[in-house]
């Protein structure tokens, strides 16, 4: 028996999970000998695959200086350069860095850091969020609560959670509500582009621009969760080109270790300088900036840069786009392609029942839920590799 509890998983019921004992390149290797290619870069992180020289090797030459030290009071070189290093590739003007140990911490550090901001500057009353349906930023209480209140997997919680606005992607919606409780209102917060936890939907970049006009127009901070859309996943660097407070994490380690940053523009960080503590960022995650991380972090860029990912990503969409587009088959409500992230919407999570077992007796891994299978992934993909990924998604509907 084990002790392990699983993720969204009913304990009860949950087939057994597959037992990986290594992993390269694209593919986890299971105990049984069988290989499977990752389609889905282990929940999006491992954008190099697995195995990577050049990240281990970093990782090593760090650990022999040391892994971790407190970033309380003390610095160091890898969060000092990854600091450096993110603010050099991020939309202008995001001039500071702010470290975590996971994507749901960097959105609560974003959630707290836009409170206070208003707070700092004499302005009372800002202490919701507006964001969109159908979202997803995250498992922890502040992050659960701008995850989608309906359909999401946190209505459960809806007594516990606090209350926030939610909006369609439309900027008549959102004039509409900023309207009427912008001074209710700190920040909106969205996953530019692309939502994905919450059901893979894709909205147009006229409106991310909009609303980011109508956040300045009514006084309210923009928040851009890039957790899963950062680092190329949509087609360019980072989905959205302007923020206040960007959230970035998953692949920003190339998959190896849990790290997140928050970024913040001048604006907000100004805010909270002053003479006294009342003003300063009361957080500190006992592991944040940990120089494992960071390193594994810099190594990752390094390789994503030197390696001209974003051709990569290119031609991913290319083949994505041959291979999805215009499938249609008995159960399958539509097929989308945005950058590295392909996507068949089934009328219901019934009509792709059995795929993952199926995928996985063919050499592909796969995690459907809601009413999508998709995959993202690592972007050292070979275009055989990733057509036998879209073959066994397409194939998996026409004999059922
Ligand atoms: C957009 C987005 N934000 C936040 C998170 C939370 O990140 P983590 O699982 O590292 O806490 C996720 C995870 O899927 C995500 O997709």
């Amino acid at each position: 028996m084990s002790h392990l509890w699983f993720p969204y998983a009913q304990m009860q019921t949950m087939p057994l999970p597959l037992k990986v004992v290594g992993a390269n390149g694209v593919k986890l290797r299971l105990e049984n000998g069988q290989e499977l290619i990752d389609a889905i870069s282990s929940w999006w992180c491992a954008i190099h695959g697995y195995n990577n020289e050049e990240i281990n090797a970093a990782l090593q030459r760090q650990m022999l200086q040391f892994s971790h030290v407190m970033l309380g009071g003390l610095t160091h070189e890898p969060a000092e350069k990854l600091a450096e290093e993110l603010v050099r590739i991020s939309p202008q003007g995001l001039n500071h860095v702010f470290f975590a140990d996971s994507g749901s911490v960097g959105m609560e550090v974003a959630m707290k850091m836009a409170v206070q901001f208003w707070k700092n500057n004499g302005v009372e009353g800002k202490y919701k969020f507006a964001a969109l349906r159908k979202g997803y930023h995250g498992d922890t209480t502040g992050a659960m609560s701008i995850g989608d209140p309906e359909e999401g997997m946190h209505h459960l919680f809806k007594g516990f959670l606090p209350k926030q606005f939610f909006i369609n992607p439309d900027l008549n919606e959102m004039e509409d509500l900023f309207r009427e409780h912008s001074k209710e209102i700190a920040a909106f917060a969205c996953e530019p582009l692309l939502q994905g936890a919450g059901g893979f939907n894709f909205y147009s970049s006229a409106f991310l621009k909009g609303a980011q006009e109508l956040c300045e127009k009514y006084g309210v901070l923009f928040i851009a969760d890039e957790v899963a859309t950062g680092f190329g996943r949509t087609g360019t660097m980072f989905a959205c080109e302007q923020a206040d407070i960007m959230v970035l994490g998953k692949a920003l380690t190339g998959g190896y270790l849990g790290l997140s940053a928050t970024l913040a523009s001048d604006r907000v960080f100004d805010s909270f300088l002053g003479e006294s503590y009342e003003k300063a960022f009361m957080h500190g995650p006992t592991f944040m900036g940990n120089a494992l991380a960071c390193s594994a972090a810099l190594a990752s860029l390094r390789i994503f840069e030197r390696e001209n990912y974003l051709q990569k990503i290119a031609r991913i969409n290319e083949i994505l786009k041959e291979e999805l587009l215009g499938f249609e088959a008995r159960g399958v409500k539509e097929t989308r392609v945005l950058g590295a992230c392909g996507v068949i919407e089934t009328v219901s999570g019934k009509n792709h029942k059995g795929i993952q077992e199926f995928a996985a007796e063919r050499g592909v891994w796969l995690r459907p839920f809601l009413n999508v299978v998709y995959t993202m992934p690592p972007y050292i993909i070979s275009e055989e590799e990733l057509r036998k990924i879209c073959g066994v998604m397409k194939n998996f509907f026409y004999i059922n």
